[in-house]
């Protein structure tokens, strides 16, 4: 296989795609699109953004030490980009993109409604690491659409959500299933 070397850069994709939100009160709700997010620890659940500190919602999440990561569907792809070109600093984002700020349960930050799901989040520690700082977080609460929900069983159906994600530059829509957890050693039924 012939290869191309670049010098040190970010090249880890695809990344998820969060929009999340931030404020303690409707009058500074807010909301960043994140593409440096991630899961942390399961025992106890953790999970993590990096924010540059230039941002407008740095300096909520770090004055309210709370947020919550909500993924958007493929429909929010507009929203998504939109969250992440412009500021808070000059526009109210709820209101322009009409979405629908809802109480949590656990913290002051707001759930969005379109988003299929929310995760709230109170941060633990902020990690200054260079161009960004990490906000490491406790995950209090997730909440669901029931529309993803399997009547019966309760069983959450993320495919049918229609996550999106982000790689170099775009915005993706998830792919066909290629597999399940633990597949690979599964033994075949006769
Ligand atoms: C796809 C995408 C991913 C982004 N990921 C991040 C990120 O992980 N961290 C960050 O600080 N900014 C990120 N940004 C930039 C912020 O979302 C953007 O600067 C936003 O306007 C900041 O809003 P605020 O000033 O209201 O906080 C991203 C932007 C886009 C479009």
């Amino acid at each position: 296989m012939s290869k191309t070397t670049w010098k040190a850069g970010t090249m880890l994709y695809p990344a998820p795609l969060a929009l999340v939100s931030c404020g303690d009160r409707p009058e500074n709700y807010n909301i960043i699109t994140i593409a440096w997010a991630g899961t942390l620890c399961s025992e106890p659940p953790m999970a993590y953004i990096s924010v540059r500190p230039s941002r407008y919602s740095h300096e909520l999440i770090k004055q309210t030490g709370e947020f919550v990561i909500n993924l958007p569907s493929a429909k929010l792809a507009r929203a998504t980009d939109y969250c992440g070109v412009k500021s808070g600093r000059e526009v109210d984002k709820f209101t322009h993109l009409k979405l629908t700020a809802v109480k949590a349960e656990q913290v002051k930050a707001p759930l969005i409604d379109e988003c299929p799901l929310s995760i709230e989040c109170r941060v633990t520690e902020i990690k200054p690491l260079g161009s960004h700082d990490m906000f490491m977080a406790q995950v209090l609460a997730i909440h669901a659409d029931n529309k993803y929900l399997d009547k019966k069983s309760g069983a959450l159906d993320l495919r049918a959500a229609d996550l999106i994600c982000y790689s170099h530059g775009k915005y993706y829509a998830l792919g066909k299933q290629l597999g399940f957890f633990g597949y690979s050693i599964r033994k075949k039924k006769r």
